[in-house]
This record gives C-alpha cells, structure tokens and sequence, in this order.
C-alpha cells in the first residue's frame, strides 16, 4: 500500500517525526511517500491510498502552509485513511489541564478546513535552543520554566516518544488496510 507521510517543520523536530513514520511504513513492507508540505515544491503523489500528516505547533497553531495544503486536499483525505500527528510541547506538560489543552489544538485546523482524520496523534516535541536565536531563546525557556520543562540551554532536549509513534502507525496501518 502507498501511504503519503506529509509534514510541515520549522526546527526540523517534525521532520524526524515524519521520517520515522516512513521508515516505520516501509519496515511494514508497505511504501511511504516523504513530502515536506512547507517546501513548495509542486507534488505529483500519484495514488496514495493513505495518508499521515505531520504538523509543529508554534504560537498555538500549526503553520500556514500546513492548514492551506489540508484546506486544499480535504476531500481526498476524508476519501481514504487518513491520521494526523500533532507535534507540541505542552502535550507533555505535568499539569492535566495543560496536556488538555495540546489536545485540542487541532480542533481549529480540522474544523476550519473539514479534514475528518480517522486518528490523531499528540506527538511531544523538541526544545533546540542551541538553534534558537537570543529572542526565541529566550521565549522557550520562559515557557518550559512555566511547563517544569528543561530550562539548560546549553544543549537540546527531545521528548518525542518513538515506542508510542510506532504504535500509532501500526494501528493506522491496520485500520487503512481493514
Ligand atoms: C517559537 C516557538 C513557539 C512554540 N509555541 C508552542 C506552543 O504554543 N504550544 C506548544 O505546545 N508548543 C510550542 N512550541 C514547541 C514546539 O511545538 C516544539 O518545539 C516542536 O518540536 C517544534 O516542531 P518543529 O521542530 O517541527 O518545528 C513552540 C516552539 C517554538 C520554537
């Protein structure tokens, strides 16, 4: 089965998210079609017979370009299996209320552009402040003192759960195949 893995990025956390399903896709003896959403490159999927969509939330929303390709491609999506992965970090957060709040981050994208994914996904993130610039630096640390999340900004924390992901594809690969 050819099952397109979609993503936008942008610190590249999501990207790495996107390649593991791939890889998880193809360990599966099935085949994953990789594209980077963001990149504008024109895409000729062919026939996908599925689909996993990966986005990063930043500023509590996922990027543009993300909500326009899924605005655009809506009715093929709800046509065939389909799943999106979140990407976040407050869905990692040790207060309830907060992981409450990652999980309805994509109410909006799903409400607005009328994707009906079959599954979703909460993904926790990374936090790469030694890609950051000073500003965003900043910024992230003020946030994860908030979130009790790593405050070292000497080096970079990732929090993606790979045991968790490979079961969310596992199951969507059973349910696009029943
Ligand atoms: C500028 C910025 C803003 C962010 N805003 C949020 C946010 O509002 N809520 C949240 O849960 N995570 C937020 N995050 C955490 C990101 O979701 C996390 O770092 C993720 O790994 C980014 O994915 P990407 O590397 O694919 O861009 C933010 C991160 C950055 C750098």
């Amino acid at each position: 089965m050819i099952i397109l893995v979609g993503y936008a990025t942008i610190e590249g956390q999501t990207r790495k998210i996107a390649e593991a399903i791939a890889a998880n896709i193809e360990a599966a003896g099935d085949r994953a079609l990789l594209f980077d959403i963001t990149s504008g490159a024109e895409y000729a999927l062919g026939h996908p017979e599925a689909a996993i969509l990966c986005a990063p939330v930043h500023a509590a929303r996922y990027p543009h370009a993300f909500a326009s390709f899924v605005r655009q491609e809506a009715s093929w999506l709800n046509g065939v299996p389909s799943a999106f992965v979140s990407v976040s970090m407050l869905i990692r957060s040790e207060f309830e209320e907060e992981q409450e709040e990652a999980t309805h981050f994509p109410d909006g994208l799903l409400a607005e552009t009328g994707w009906k994914p079959a599954r979703v996904h909460h993904a926790a993130g990374a936090l790469r402040y030694t890609e950051y610039d000073f500003f965003k630096r900043w910024i992230i640390r003020r946030m994860a003192e908030h979130e009790n999340a790593p405050t070292d900004v000497s080096r970079d924390h990732e929090f993606t759960d790979w045991v968790a992901l490979k079961a969310f594809v596992d199951d969507v690969l059973t349910l696009a195949k029943a």
